[in-house]
């Protein structure tokens, strides 16, 4: 049977890269590499230098594959078009697959934790669950919101109370107004500024653990500006951004 290996690499900084993450790369025979966009290209860039660093005999191939586009996720039939891309790649994945040897072993090197607003897992287990004969092993990665409370060196969670890990998407339509705080992702409006009135802070990342690197924290009213200044900048200079916040509101007691 074929395995596929989906391995989660941390959400920029090579050194997020656990030993289960570098073992498991060493034991691939093929990496399929998402080919679409500045943002991907951006991407695998990191994901080559890893497998440069960290595979010791290197014997690996590389196949591409498009990731087709997707309709925005501002119309109502949302839902309906994740399907159909999902349904999309599927069958882009069994072409892959079907490159490899019937023992073989391939693998996804997955930005971050492949738990954590990734389609990947879903997508195998939609297949495996469909009759493919495949075996899927996940190794977990340092995502996102985890690098955010490291380098701002704080707690996502407030003392016994929940934590919210949610999109700029949902945040926009009100999902965040009641809560004491929520770490924010996916975020194309900066929807933050919504709180500017409620004395929030926010904790504010870019390209986390990589070079490029950009953090700012403080109320929200007062750097607000700032992040979007620094955010269109980034922007522009490298054709793509992903960043990360969390918005945590003064204590009621
Ligand atoms: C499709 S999700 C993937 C999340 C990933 N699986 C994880 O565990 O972090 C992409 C979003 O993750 C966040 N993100 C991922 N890497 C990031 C980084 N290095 N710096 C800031 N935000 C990041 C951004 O909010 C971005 O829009």
């Amino acid at each position: 049977m074929r395995t596929i290996l989906v391995i989660g690499i941390g959400a920029g900084n090579p050194d997020y890269l656990t030993l289960q993450a570098i073992k498991a790369m060493n034991r691939a025979e093929v990496f399929f590499m998402p080919d679409k966009g500045e943002e991907k290209a951006g991407l695998n860039a990191i994901r080559l230098a890893m497998l440069e660093q960290f595979v010791s005999e290197p014997r690996y191939r590389l196949v591409e594959f498009a990731i087709p586009s997707r309709r925005k996720a501002a119309t109502p039939d949302y839902r309906d078009s994740v399907e159909e891309w999902r349904d999309k790649l599927e069958v882009a994945y069994q072409r892959m697959f079907a490159e490899l040897p019937d023992d073989g072993v391939g693998a996804f090197l997955v930005w971050g934790d492949p738990a954590l607003y990734d389609g990947t897992l879903r997508i195998l287990r939609d297949m495996q669950a469909a009759g493919s004969p495949i075996a899927i092993e996940v190794i977990p990665g340092i995502s996102a919101p985890q690098a955010l409370a490291a380098q701002h060196q704080v707690t996502l969670n407030r003392v016994g109370e929940a934590v919210t890990i949610t999109t700029g998407r949902r945040v926009g339509e009100g999902e965040a107004d009641a809560l004491s705080s929520a770490v924010v992702m996916l975020d194309n409006h900066q929807v933050f500024r919504r709180f500017a009135m409620d004395e929030a802070e926010i904790f504010w990342g870019a390209y986390l653990g990589t070079a490029d690197e950009i953090l700012v924290a403080g109320k929200v009213s007062e750097v607000m500006d700032e992040i979007d200044a620094k955010r269109r900048e980034a922007q522009a200079r490298h054709g793509w951004i992903m960043d990360t916040y969390m918005i945590r509101k003064p204590q009621a007691d």
